[in-house]
């Protein structure tokens, strides 16, 4: 299903943007949304929000590598500490992870607009080795 919010503004005609987005949200449906559940607003003290976090706000350059290998250790989310390890999902490719970043993105109070496969592609190699 297509969401109206984050479709809005100047980006509206842009059709990779909206193929981006759309694709992206079918797979945070898939891979993310047991945990930080569908509307982004995670869950309890276990898993922490995509929704308004700043956290993704302040660490949107570092979010391909998370989402492909995870992330463990305390981490501090609107003012609350979680630290429960997340599973990475590596199967992802690169393209995948570029529209799930464009959908978390530009959902729930986040504007990062459009997440290029190549910047993704970038990022990557500089967490590889971990
Ligand atoms: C098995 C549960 C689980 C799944 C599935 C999962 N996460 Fe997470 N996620 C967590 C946990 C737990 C943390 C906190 C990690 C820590 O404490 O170091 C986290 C942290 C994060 C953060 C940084 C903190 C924040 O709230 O901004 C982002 C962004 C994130 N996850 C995005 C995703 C995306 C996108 C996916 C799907 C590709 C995903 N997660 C799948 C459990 C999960």
């Amino acid at each position: 299903m297509i969401m109206a919010a984050g479709l809005g503004g100047c980006q509206l005609k842009d059709p990779k943007y909206q193929l981006y987005y759309v694709e992206g949200e079918q797979l945070y449906n898939k891979h993310c949304s047991n945990c930080h559940q569908k509307n982004g607003t995670g869950l309890g003290r276990v898993y922490p929000p995509l929704a308004n976090a700043d956290y993704l706000d302040l660490h949107f350059d570092e979010i391909g590598c998370l989402i492909k290998y995870g992330r463990r250790g305390e981490i501090l989310v609107n003012g609350e500490h979680f630290n429960q390890p997340m599973p990475g999902v590596p199967l992802l490719t690169e393209l995948e992870i570029a529209e799930i970043m464009t959908y978390v993105g530009n959902t729930w109070g986040h504007e990062k607009g459009l997440v290029d496969v190549r910047s993704v592609a970038g990022k990557l190699e500089t967490c590889i080795s971990e």
